[in-house]
């Protein structure tokens, strides 16, 4: 407990998983786990197992892969029942370094009216369950949930329950983001002083926060000076409603700050700005661009007050570098003249590292980028790569579209798409609008019933000729329910996302990743479409 050091346990897969319309398959969850392990999170909270068949073996599969001896400890989630606890050690039991995490609510609100148990029940069932998870694996976290606005004296005996069966990690979950930092800072501190076996154990205090009213960080961060050693915190703050402790946000605060806090966590920083980048595309989140250390507007010095101070001196204006999270910078790198050899060299200075076919195909798109727009910066390189990299396996590809429209026309749209099975097959439809006309006409190739709650569209970079990031979400109509471990069934949002300098392009390639996620997510519950 008097390290100075803090674990930084990443739920990204987990609970950043649970935001609407972020839901990942599993190739993608094992691209994110092994770009978590290159940014040197401690912990991966991998998935919870017990939610579906494929959710438990993305879970193994991670396991498997990421989860090597000098790799990050690999924890799935499980609720404190023996059912989901054996499903949760089927999936990390691969992982050298296996963790089962199980919770049980204990405020008033959650075991009154959700679980209808007393407190000596709940007392009974974390010391019986943590027992039970301590018979597999040695490793074992318990989260007292909604700890916020639990009785503080019911919950040191709830967490003397878990510490006496062997938990040796108790995380503390203020679930609806309800705390202030002094609250909760002298929650953590209360829970250190009071629970008996925490300090004779060397048990470590975890946090976990919410951002409901905008104060998760805040409160991770008074946790910590409180003593938790450990934080639990999502790329992007992802997660349930408003998210979680944003892992970028909380690292280089300690790390920018760390004369005031004296503590160090192992995450390799410049790692940071990629990972983001990946997880933003895979589940369809768009970071906000004043977002604090990877929006796109966090090393931006538009103000001329601001650019001359930063020329005179680079400190009156910024914190901390932009290269310190691995930020690309804006600038004019390459054009339409530049060849392959230049720009393979940019792809390895931004930190790519791509094979010859993957190299080929992202100087193919960088020439028709270049063709259409004089400018490509490293924000641009960044946005088709990504577009590249990150995509879910494509059941269908959008070949071509075509769209008449203007004020006296009825849009009609003409599309083209490519099965996986190769077969092309084409449709026209008309709409209220060009993107409408389009959806409709893709609606009709690929009948995957769905409703179109949010259509997004932003640029990449400034200028008439600049690159437009399109994303939208779809629920689908008439699948399965998938289950979220805190609050039941609920209907699974999809989202996609298309980059390109024509928008309708973009509109089409992001409904059509849309849709693709639906088809492959329904595969793998075993749904028909
Ligand atoms: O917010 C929460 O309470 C959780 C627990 C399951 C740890 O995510
Ligand atoms: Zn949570």
């Amino acid at each position: 407990m008097s390290s100075d050091r803090v674990f930084i346990f990443d739920t990204t897969l987990r609970d950043g998983e649970q935001s609407p319309g972020a839901t990942l398959h599993t190739h993608e969850k094992l691209d994110i786990a092994k770009q978590l392990a290159r940014l040197k999170v401690d912990v991966i909270e991998a998935g919870f197992p017990a939610a579906s068949p494929g959710d438990l073996d993305a879970v193994a599969e991670i396991a498997r892969t990421v989860g090597k001896p000098e790799g990050p400890i690999i924890c799935g989630l499980a609720r404190a029942n023996p059912q989901d606890i054996a499903k949760c050690w089927e999936a990390v039991q691969h992982a050298a370094r296996p963790r089962i995490h199980t919770f049980l609510a204990t405020s008033d609100i959650h075991v009154q009216h959700k679980l209808r148990m007393t407190r000596a029940e709940v007392i009974a069932t974390v010391g019986d369950m943590v027992a039970l998870a301590k018979q597999y694996c040695d490793d074992i976290e318990f989260s007292p949930e909604d700890a916020g606005r639990s009785d503080p004296e019911f919950l040191y005996q709830v967490l003397a329950a878990a510490v006496a069966s062997g938990a040796r990690t108790i995380n503390i979950p203020d679930t609806v983001g309800y705390t202030t930092p002094e609250e909760f800072g002298g929650l953590i501190r209360d829970i250190i002083a009071h629970t008996s076996g925490v300090r004779e154990r060397d048990v470590v205090v975890s946090v976990h926060t919410h951002d409901d009213l905008g104060l998760a960080v805040a409160n991770a961060l008074a946790g910590v000076r409180a003593g938790a050693r450990q934080v639990e915190c999502t790329i992007n703050g992802i997660g349930e409603r408003a998210g979680n402790c944003s892992l970028e946000e909380v690292v280089m605060a300690l790390y920018v700050r760390k004369p005031f806090y004296g503590l160090v966590t192992g995450i390799d920083s410049p790692e940071i700005h990629r990972t983001s980048d990946m997880v933003s595309r895979y589940t369809g989140l768009v970071v906000q661009p004043n977002k604090a250390i990877v929006g796109a507007n966090a090393f931006a010095h538009e103000a001329g007050i601001h650019q001359d101070g930063m020329l005179k001196h680079k400190r009156t204006y910024e914190i901390m570098d932009a290269e310190l999270v691995g930020a690309p910078e804006s600038k004019l790198v390459l054009g339409k003249h530049s060849g392959r050899h230049a720009f393979r060299n940019r792809l390895v200075d931004l930190g790519y590292e791509l094979d010859e076919a993957q190299v080929n195909e992202a100087f193919r798109r960088f020439k028709e980028l270049s063709d259409k727009k004089k400018r490509v910066t490293d924000a641009d390189i960044e946005a088709i790569l990504g577009e590249q990299l990150y995509q879910p396996i494509e059941v269908w590809h959008l070949e071509q579209v075509q769209v008449i429209c203007g004020n006296k026309n009825i849009p009609t749209a003409t599309v083209l798409l490519r099965r996986e099975d190769g077969e092309e097959l084409a449709s026209t439809a008309m709409g209220t609008g060009p993107v409408d006309a389009v959806y409709q006409a893709i609606q009709k190739i690929v009948q995957a019933p769905n409703q179109l709650i949010e259509y997004t569209v932003q640029g990449v970079t400034a200028g008439i000729d600049a690159v437009g990031d399109v994303t939208v979400r779809v629920q689908g109509e008439g699948e399965l329910l998938r289950v979220n471990p805190q609050t039941g069934p609920h209907r699974t949002i999809y989202s996609g996302r298309g980059v390109d300098t024509d928008i309708i392009v973009a509109s089409a390639k992001a409904y059509v990743q849309a849709l693709n996620r639906l088809i492959l997510t329904a595969r793998e519950r075993k749904e028909a479409v």
